[in-house]
């Protein structure tokens, strides 16, 4: 048991020290609206968040051949005192950025800086591409009254900044995003049930773009998901720290769907709801080098809902530790859902305290009342789950749920080490309707219990 916590800790140091670092490189050769920069320590490290920073692509002389150009908050009446509305400001630094015919920076400056925001959309497609660099805080109203209530409107209720159709997009600074979440919470219908069921707003969503990357940022307390990917493809998300109180309902730290080519590296997520959430739609998944808790987990699904089809594959989760999680590695579905969720792999999971480490259910179901039994399903295969080792808060520790009528198959457990928190009691394995095999030591040993 030393041993091993000796070599958490030393698989930890690095991660953590990844976690909180931000990329600083050279300075690029930067102008405002054309004129040479003159504040060169700040624009330095903005530049750090450009697009020529980031593209492997171009070569450093051509790097240093481009220019940027940079559209500051301020100079759009910005205030940053927390106070003033500076969506206009925003809106109108995207649209000049955007317009501009070389790589633009909208700054968001920093020195303790807060930008109160209303819903802002920020749309391209854009001449050139854009970096936003966020050093200061971006934050949300606390107005609830600045989102419709309309359900007419729930588009627009159900975000606070959109970023829709850009290519080539940054979003980065090491700066934060605020979405002062209390207000909301304290209405949610899982809170006070006294309140109607409405959505809240996502903190940042992404919505149509390509070639994305959303890297070195703090988002906080939003109001309901933190992050969104939607409809996007080549996403790089990296160097996020996402918290809410893990009493916050619904604040799922990153959630991404009909999205491909996706990569999350380097992120701690600490919320009141899942870690991630992988929708349909969602091929070619990396994700590495994240640390959950609290929180509900990564999941994938829920799929097929009101007999939907859904269609998830290529997901590899990878390098991951859970600290009191309600979920480690879980796949859901709905009965009666058709489509798949395939080539899925969870590897190098560290898990401590989660209530449900290993899971695949496809008789999901979260409505009041029991969902009935429905004959299609969403068909789960190749599926691994493999060097998983920790502890359970509950006897489940792995549990195969799959359908009768589309079974489960091509799961692999390798090399698992599930102990029960305390040490007192042997967690135990259930499966129904699961075409699994074993690989290596798994414990506790596979499907003892409910086999059929
Ligand atoms: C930059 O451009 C904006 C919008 O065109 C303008 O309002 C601002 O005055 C310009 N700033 C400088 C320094 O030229
Ligand atoms: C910055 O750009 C200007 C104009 O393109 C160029 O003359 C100058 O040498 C560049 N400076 C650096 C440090 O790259
Ligand atoms: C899921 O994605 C598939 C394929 O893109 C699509 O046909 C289906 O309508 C989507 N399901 C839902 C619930 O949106
Ligand atoms: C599997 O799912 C069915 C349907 O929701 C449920 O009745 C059953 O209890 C589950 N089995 C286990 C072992 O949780």
């Amino acid at each position: 048991m030393a041993a091993s916590r000796r070599q958490q800790l030393v698989f930890l140091a690095p991660l953590l020290a990844l976690l909180f670092l931000h990329s600083d490189t050279e300075a690029a050769n930067t102008t405002i609206n054309g004129t040479s920069a003159a504040d060169g320590a700040s624009l330095s490290s903005s530049s750090s968040a450009g697009p020529m920073a980031r593209s492997p692509a171009s070569s450093p002389s051509q790097q240093q051949q481009q220019q940027q150009s940079v559209f500051s908050l301020d100079r759009y009446g910005g205030r940053g005192d927390g106070k003033h509305d500076d969506t206009p400001a925003l809106a109108s630094a995207w649209e000049a950025a955007c317009a501009s015919p070389r790589p633009a920076v909208v700054l968001v400056p920093g020195g303790g800086k807060r930008y109160l925001l209303k819903a802002a959309r920020l749309s391209g497609p854009c001449r050139s591409s854009v970096a936003v660099a966020v050093k200061g805080t971006l934050v949300a109203s606390p107005n609830r009254a600045d989102w419709s209530d309309d359900d007419d409107k729930k588009e627009d209720r159900t975000h606070w900044v959109v970023f829709r159709a850009v290519d080539g997009l940054t979003v980065s600074g090491g700066g934060a995003v605020d979405g002062n979440g209390e207000a909301w919470w304290k209405n949610s219908c899982k809170v006070n049930n006294a309140m109607p069921c409405k959505e809240a707003p996502t903190a940042l969503s992404f919505h149509y773009c390509t070639s994305l990357r959303v890297e070195g940022l703090k988002i906080v307390n939003s109001q309901q998901i933190h992050i969104s990917v939607e409809d996007c493809s080549d996403v790089q998300l990296a160097r996020l720290f996402i918290t809410a109180p893990g009493t916050s309902p619904n604040t799922d730290g990153i959630h991404i769907t009909r999205s491909k080519d996706v990569q999350v590296t380097d992120c701690k997520i600490k919320t009141g709801d899942d870690c991630m959430s992988i929708e349909n739609g969602t091929h070619n998944l990396h994700v590495s080098k994240v640390v959950c808790g609290p929180g509900h987990g990564i999941s994938i699904g829920s799929l097929g809902d009101h007999n939907s089809r859904a269609e998830v594959s290529s997901i590899a989760i990878d390098t991951v530790q859970l600290y009191g999680t309600t979920n480690g590695a879980r796949i859901k579905t709905y009965q009666g859902g058709s489509g798949y969720a395939k080539d899925i792999t969870f590897q190098n999971m560290i898990m401590y305290n989660v209530k449900y480490p290993i899971i695949i259910d496809q008789n999901y179901c979260d409505n009041a009342e029991p969902c009935k039994q429905q004959k299609s399903a969403v068909e789960v295969s190749n599926v691994v789950f493999k060097n998983i080792k920790g502890t359970t808060i509950t006897k489940n520790a792995i549990k195969l749920n799959c359908s009768k009528n589309v079974r489960c198959h091509g799961i692999t457990l390798q090399n698992i080490n599930l102990k029960m928190e305390g040490g007192k009691d042997k967690p135990q394995s259930s499966c129904q309707n699961a075409e699994w095999r074993k690989s290596g030591t798994v414990l506790p040993q596979p499907c003892t219990t409910a086999e059929n």
